[in-house]
C-alpha cells in the first residue's frame, strides 16, 4: 500500500467530488418502481441545460464514450452510407474504425498531430459534393490525445454555406461539461459524452444528445443495433423507465453532478477549466519545452500534451512519475507514443491541485535527465494562479 493520494492526472476517470461519491453510496432500488422516474426525467431535462440543446433528446445508455459512437452512428445511418470526417489524433481515428467495422464509407481527412479539424478542408469537400453522399459530418471536439479543441461552429458554416443537409455528429466525450459547448446554437444533431470526464464521475455512462433532425434519421436508420437503440429507450423514457436494468447508482452520481455544475455555473466551470490550463501551459512554456497542439487556437483547456526533447521517452517520464511520485499522468497514444505525455485537468480541480501534476511532473522529467530548472515550471504556474486569482484582500481572509 503506498501511503497518499494517488495523484491522478489522466484525462479521465478524472478526480470524484466527495459529494458525488457520497450521492452513490445509496442502496440499490426497484428501477420498475412508481417513484423511480422522477430521477432520470429530472436528468433528461437537465442534461439538455448542459448540452445546450433546446429541443431534441438525451440518451443515457450504460456504455462509455465509445459506446456512445456506436449509438450515435448505428441509430442515424445504413451500411454503406459515407460519412467524412478529420483525423487528427487517436480518438478520432478509433471513431473513423468503428464506422468501417459498421459498414459505413468513411472519407477521411488526415490531418497533422496536433492540429485540429480543418474548417477549410471540410468546406471543400462539402462543397463539392453536390450529390449530398455524404450523410454525416463527424468532427472530435476536443481530441483528447493531442490536446487540441477544434472549431465545431466553423465546420457547421463550411455545411451552410453549401447548403449541406448531411447531420453534425460531434465527440464532446473531454469537451462536454467542462468547455464552452453549444449543441443547439452550433447545429449539432449527435453529440456524445461519457460520464467519466466533465461529470467527474466513474466510466459507465454513455451521455448523448440528439437533435430533431437526428431523431428523425433515426426512423429510416438500417445499422444493426439493440442494445444501443435509440426507439426503446425513447419508448420508455418518455415515463422515466429503461428498456433494460440501468446504472442506477450512477444516475443518483450524475444527479448530483450536474447540480454541482449549475451550483458553479456552466460559464464559471468554463472559465476555471481555462485558467487551470493556461497555469498548465505557462509552466510548459517556462520549463523550455513545446505542446502537441500546434498553435493557440488548438489549445484544449481540458488536456495538454506536452513533447519531451529529442532523445528522450515520455514513456520513462510517465513511469518514473508513477513509480516514485505516486502521480498518474496520461501516456503518449499510438503516434506520439514515446513522445509525448499528458497532464489532464478536467473535472472536479483547482489550482493546487494541478501544481501537484506540474511539480510531479517537473521532478519526473528531471529524474529522467530532461535539463529543466528546478522549480522553473511551477514557479511560473505559481504566479500565475496568484496574479489571475479571484480577489481576496488580507482582511478579507482574516475574516473568514
Ligand atoms: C475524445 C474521446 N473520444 C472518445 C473516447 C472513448 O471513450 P471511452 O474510453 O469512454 O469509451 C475518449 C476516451 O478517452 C476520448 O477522449
Amino acid at each position: 500500500m503506498r501511503p497518499g493520494n494517488n495523484g491522478l492526472f489522466i484525462p479521465g476517470p478524472t478526480n470524484m467530488p466527495h459529494t458525488l461519491r457520497q450521492a452513490m453510496d445509496v442502496p440499490l432500488e426497484d428501477h420498475r418502481s412508481p417513484t423511480f422516474p422522477e430521477l432520470p426525467l429530472s436528468l433528461f431535462k437537465d442534461l439538455k441545460q448542459v448540452f445546450k440543446l433546446d429541443r431534441g433528446q438525451v440518451f443515457i445508455f450504460p456504455g462509455s464514450g465509445t459506446g456512445g459512437w456506436e449509438a450515435a452512428i448505428t441509430n442515424t445511418l445504413s451500411p454503406g452510407d459515407t460519412v467524412l470526417e478529420s483525423v487528427f489524433g487517436q480518438f478520432s481515428h478509433l471513431w473513423v474504425d468503428l464506422c468501417q467495422r459498421h459498414g459505413l464509407n468513411v472519407e477521411t481527412i488526415e490531418v497533422e498531430w496536433g492540429e485540429g479539424a480543418p474548417v477549410e478542408l471540410y468546406a471543400e469537400r462539402l462543397a463539392a459534393d453536390k450529390e449530398h453522399k455524404i450523410k454525416a459530418v463527424l468532427v472530435c471536439h476536443n481530441e483528447t490525445a493531442t490536446g487540441v479543441t477544434s472549431d465545431v461552429a466553423g465546420v457547421r458554416q463550411a455545411m451552410d454555406a453549401c447548403d449541406h443537409p448531411a447531420l453534425l455528429m460531434v465527440d464532446g466525450v473531454s469537451s462536454i461539461a467542462s468547455i464552452d459547448f453549444r449543441m443547439s446554437e452550433w447545429g449539432i444533431d449527435l453529440a456524445v459524452s461519457g460520464s467519466q470526464k466533465g461529470f467527474m464521475l466513474p466510466a459507465g455512462l454513455s451521455i448523448i444528445g440528439a437533435s430533431e433532425k437526428a431523431l428523425d434519421a433515426s426512423k429510416e436508420a438500417k445499422c444493426a443495433k439493440c442494445y444501443f437503440d435509440f426507439v426503446d429507450m425513447i419508448n420508455a423514457n418518455k415515463d422515466g423507465y429503461f428498456p433494460y436494468t440501468p446504472a442506477t447508482t450512477l444516475l443518483h452520481g450524475l444527479r448530483a453532478s450536474i447540480d454541482l455544475l449549475f451550483s458553479e455555473g456552466l460559464d464559471k466551470v468554463f472559465k476555471r477549466h481555462h485558467r487551470i490550463a493556461e497555469g498548465v501551459r505557462t509552466a510548459v512554456d517556462a520549463w523550455g519545452l513545446s505542446l502537441c497542439a500546434k498553435e493557440p487556437k488548438w489549445y484544449s483547456d481540458t488536456v495538454s500534451a506536452i513533447c519531451v526533447p529529442d532523445g528522450f521517452d515520455a514513456n520513462h517520464v510517465l513511469s518514473m512519475a508513477y513509480d516514485r511520485y505516486n502521480l498518474s499522468l496520461g501516456a503518449g497514444l499510438s503516434k506520439v507514443s514515446g513522445r509525448v505525455f499528458r497532464i489532464g485537468h478536467l473535472g472536479w480541480i483547482n489550482e493546487l491541485m494541478v501544481m501537484q501534476a506540474l511539480a510531479g511532473s517537473e521532478m519526473a522529467m528531471r529524474d529522467v535527465g530532461i535539463e529543466i530548472e528546478p522549480g522553473s515550471g511551477v514557479g511560473a504556474a505559481e504566479e500565475y494562479y496568484r496574479q489571475t486569482a479571484e480577489p481576496v484582500t488580507l482582511q478579507d481572509a482574516k475574516a473568514s
